[in-house]
């Protein structure tokens, strides 16, 4: 029988994602000489504080501080996201296929070219990579955190295998089955008709958030399967502009619906055409997206605006008496 088990950490607001810079109560996972033990050798006395650099000013943000985006390889940003200050990643990595093959569009065959960060640069390259920015990203979790990866089978083995060597908690694995998948024009394969997302807590002590009784709903009074049917996104989600990879926002909103407590900080690593910001904004929460691409930051830019318009408005200033 499943569990449902609650987070006992709430969000915290955007302006807590800097590091703190006060020399007494360093951030969590910074190192200075003062918090080091009483008895450091010589040695160590000499060695440079290894000091955090805050999170630079964001890309864009709405108006209220909820939603922030930042253009810039996500490797580096992340590494300036304060420890233990997220509570649900979901992220959507580069799967390393456009290397001239091709495949079935609009009824067409056309090449495998979603963008130069889509180019393999060998299997061992990718998954140090894969390894990177996992470890980046377990640094940034709560510690009940939980993260969604999603992926294809050129990706999803590196990234299970590097959780794994990581110490993270495999929690699920989710098969979203695509009903409408494109034809498989070589008649050599099977059609592919399903992503696999991996769903893994920060580490074995995590008690992670499941809201089960949402999701029960959701799926009739019956417990939720591992098997997710969705449609890939209709053209009523690419009228703002077009992302070769985007994800449906009908799966962004159920993974966040059973894994984030109220008011929860979400992250993307990979933010493309911003469906996570999206899913997050539209349901209550906080979200912060990283992309390379500045015409991305651009689409999720309106695309946040266009789904959530309040995000223009300046929360109202309070009087403390
Ligand atoms: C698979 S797509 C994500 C699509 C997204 N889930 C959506 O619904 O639109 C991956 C995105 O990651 C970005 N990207 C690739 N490598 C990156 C890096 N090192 N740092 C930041 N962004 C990166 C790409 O520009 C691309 O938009």
């Amino acid at each position: 029988m499943l569990q449902s088990v609650s987070a006992t950490e709430t969000a915290l607001p955007p302006s807590d994602l800097r590091a703190p810079a006060s020399p007494k109560a360093p951030a969590p996972g910074v190192q200075t000489p003062q918090s080091g033990p009483a008895r450091a050798t010589s040695a160590r006395a000499t060695t440079p504080a290894v000091v955090q650099k805050p999170l630079p000013e964001p890309t864009w943000r709405s108006a209220d501080n909820r939603a922030r985006l930042y253009k810039g390889d996500s490797l580096e940003i992340l590494e300036r996201v304060p420890a233990e200050s997220v509570d649900v990643i979901f992220a959507d990595p580069p799967y390393f296929l456009s290397n001239g093959g091709s495949t079935c569009r609009a009824g067409k065959r056309t090449s495998v070219d979603k963008g130069a960060w889509d180019k393999s640069n060998g299997v061992e390259e990718n998954h140090a990579f894969n390894h990177r920015w996992l470890s980046a990203c377990q640094r940034a979790l709560k510690p009940n955190g939980t993260m969604w990866v999603s992926g294809t089978g050129h990706v999803i083995y590196s990234v299970g295998y590097a959780m794994q060597q990581l110490g993270f908690k495999m929690l699920n694995e989710i098969v979203w089955e695509k009903p409408n998948p494109p034809p498989n024009l070589s008649c050599r394969y099977f059609t592919h008709a399903t992503e696999t997302l991996l769903w893994a807590a920060k580490s074995r002590k995590s008690r992670h958030v499941f809201n089960y009784d949402r999701m029960r709903e959701m799926n009739d009074g019956k417990q939720m399967k591992t098997v997710w049917r969705l449609t890939a996104p209709g053209q009523k989600e690419k009228l703002l502009g077009r992302h070769p990879t985007q994800k449906p926002l009908a799966l962004l909103e159920r993974l966040l619906l059973a894994s984030c407590p109220d008011n929860a900080q979400v992250l993307d690593p990979f933010n493309g055409s911003g469906t996570t910001g999206v899913a997050a904004v539209t349901l209550g929460h906080s979200y912060m997206g990283i992309d390379l691409e500045q015409e991305y930051i651009d689409l999720t830019q309106a695309r946040l605006l266009d789904a959530v318009p309040s995000l223009r408005e300046r929360p109202a200033l309070q009087v403390v008496r």
